[in-house]
């Protein structure tokens, strides 16, 4: 019997794009699923008369494939991996090959190819972005963990990632965990960039009272030029599907109340572990849940009052400076996506090659945009650049672009729109060019009821300081009790 190159484990979805995309590669795929009318049901449909084996144990897959093994897992991050990695060991020889391809953490990811290394096996953790259409047309991939085994299974990614200027959107970025990593800093900017379009979307609808149709054109011309990106696209294509049942525009009849997954969240509580500035990226998530507060929302919508939308202006102009803060906002969300890589780079030893990681994202992900180019540039020229911010491509395009930033985010607020995602990327840009901030009274305030301590502006670096005489405080309230 034909033994298959490569086998997968999770025919979600994704999982069946990405043994398609395989298989169109000219690749023999085994597939398992844990509830095997899944199985039976891709090979008599859409694997149909394909080199896909069907397989309805981990046994049989184990034995399907060629050795060493190659076994994908396209799963549900979490105890299914360690489960199913569980189930595997009786059947694998040493030097086989487990890749974790779903939204794993990367602490797991680092912990999983620890043990797997103790077992003779070898693990690489990667991630894959761009959805079923991405899985199954060329997605982007993320690669990290064993180089031993991304040596040999190289070829089969290489071939089913999307390639862009003929160069596949997949590199391997270094050991155990980066691969994971990169790709939940993906999701983190995936979830700014979607907010941030959600409320230029809410900005420009509420000021100007724009129909979908409208709204289609805006974002039809926003698509070409420096916005150019697959989210920008597919928000001009959803301006333009009616509700089948409905007629009206679907956009109308979704509940306005967003779900997540966790990949976000993961993110900003890394930013926060790790001390680096995300805001754009952590208001983002909670934009989410505050969408989720729904109910309450209604309550409150009948209690607390705000001020009535309105514009007397040019529509035409206002529409551009909402396009050049979009841009400018985007700009600053990357900045501290990028930010927070290059700081667990040095934390965790991992030598990411920050143009690399621009370069996988210029195709095939969620996030693909034509600005990456300029990314992939600056750190091209710069492996060492600090922040996206100090690149002089990025300093003209928001020295350019502040004012009218600086006017969106203000009429906003006197219209009482929020744009959290807006306004605090705006926070971020002027908390960053700034040399001073009010941190030192934060200092004096924590000196003044903890003794914790300040360094001085006019001595070294490093060097603690306490002053001891600030004054006891009157407790007012006691007084007045008294
Ligand atoms: C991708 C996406 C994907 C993500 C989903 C849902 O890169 O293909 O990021 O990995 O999991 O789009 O994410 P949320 O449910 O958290 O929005």
């Amino acid at each position: 019997m034909v033994k298959a190159d490569i086998g997968l484990i999770g025919l979600a979805v994704m999982g069946q794009s990405l043994v398609l995309n395989m298989e169109r590669n000219n690749y023999t795929v085994a597939v398992y699923n844990r509830s095997t009318s899944k199985v039976d049901k891709f090979i008599q449909k859409a694997g149909r008369d394909k080199n896909i084996i069907g397989c309805y144990n981990i046994e049989e897959l184990c034995n399907a494939l060629k050795q060493p093994r190659k076994i994908i897992l396209m799963i549900k991050a979490d105890k299914p991996v360690d489960d199913t990695i569980s189930n595997l060991f009786p059947f694998l020889n040493s030097g086989d090959i487990i890749i974790d391809c779903g939204n794993s953490f990367f602490k797991d990811s680092i912990r999983r190819s620890t043990e797997l290394k103790g077992k003779g096996l070898s693990y690489l953790g990667i991630g894959i972005s761009g959805g079923k259409e991405g899985a199954l047309k060329g997605p982007s991939i993320m690669v990290g963990g064993s180089k031993k085994a991304w040596q040999k299974t190289k070829k089969i990614f290489r071939k089913i990632a999307a390639k862009v200027d003929g160069k596949p959107c997949c590199s391997y970025l270094g050991p155990n965990g980066v691969g994971h990593y990169v790709k939940m800093v993906h999701n983190g900017i995936e979830y700014s960039d979607m907010q941030l379009i959600a409320e230029a979307y809410f900005f420009l609808k509420n000021l100007l009272n724009l129909t979908t149709d409208e709204l289609k054109e805006i974002f039809t011309n926003w698509n070409i030029g420096d916005l150019d990106s697959y989210l920008i696209q597919i928000t001009k294509n959803i301006f333009s599907i009616k509700d089948p049942e409905t007629e009206k525009p679907i956009v109308d009849i979704i509940l306005d109340s967003a779900e997540q997954k966790g990949t976000g969240i993961w993110t900003s509580q890394e930013a926060l572990e790790i001390g680096v500035p995300v805001p754009s990226i952590a208001e983002a998530v909670f934009a989410r849940s505050i969408s989720g507060q729904k109910d309450q929302r209604l309550k409150a919508s009948k209690l607390l009052s705000g001020p009535t939308p309105q514009f007397s202006g040019n529509r035409n102009s206002l529409i551009e400076t909402t396009r050049k803060a979009l841009y400018a906002a985007k700009i600053c969300s990357y900045a501290q996506g990028f930010s927070l890589l290059r700081t667990a780079s040095k934390k965790y030893k991992w030598e990411l090659k920050f143009k690399d990681v621009a370069a996988i994202w210029r195709g095939g992900c969620i996030i693909r945009a034509h600005f990456l180019e300029q990314v992939e540039n600056a750190f091209r020229q710069n492996q060492g650049l600090e922040n996206l911010l100090l690149d002089s491509y990025f300093v003209d395009i928001i020295e350019n672009s502040q004012k009218d930033w600086r006017y969106i985010v203000t009429l906003a607020i006197e219209n009482g729109i929020p744009v959290p995602a807006f306004s605090s990327a705006l926070a971020y840009y002027d908390s960053y060019r700034n040399p001073f901030l009010p941190a030192n009274l934060i200092q004096a305030q924590r000196d003044y009821f903890g003794g914790h301590g300040f360094e001085r502006v006019d001595k070294e670096r490093g060097e603690i300081f306490h002053y001891d005489k600030w004054p006891a405080v009157e407790d007012k309230r006691q007084h007045r009790k008294l």
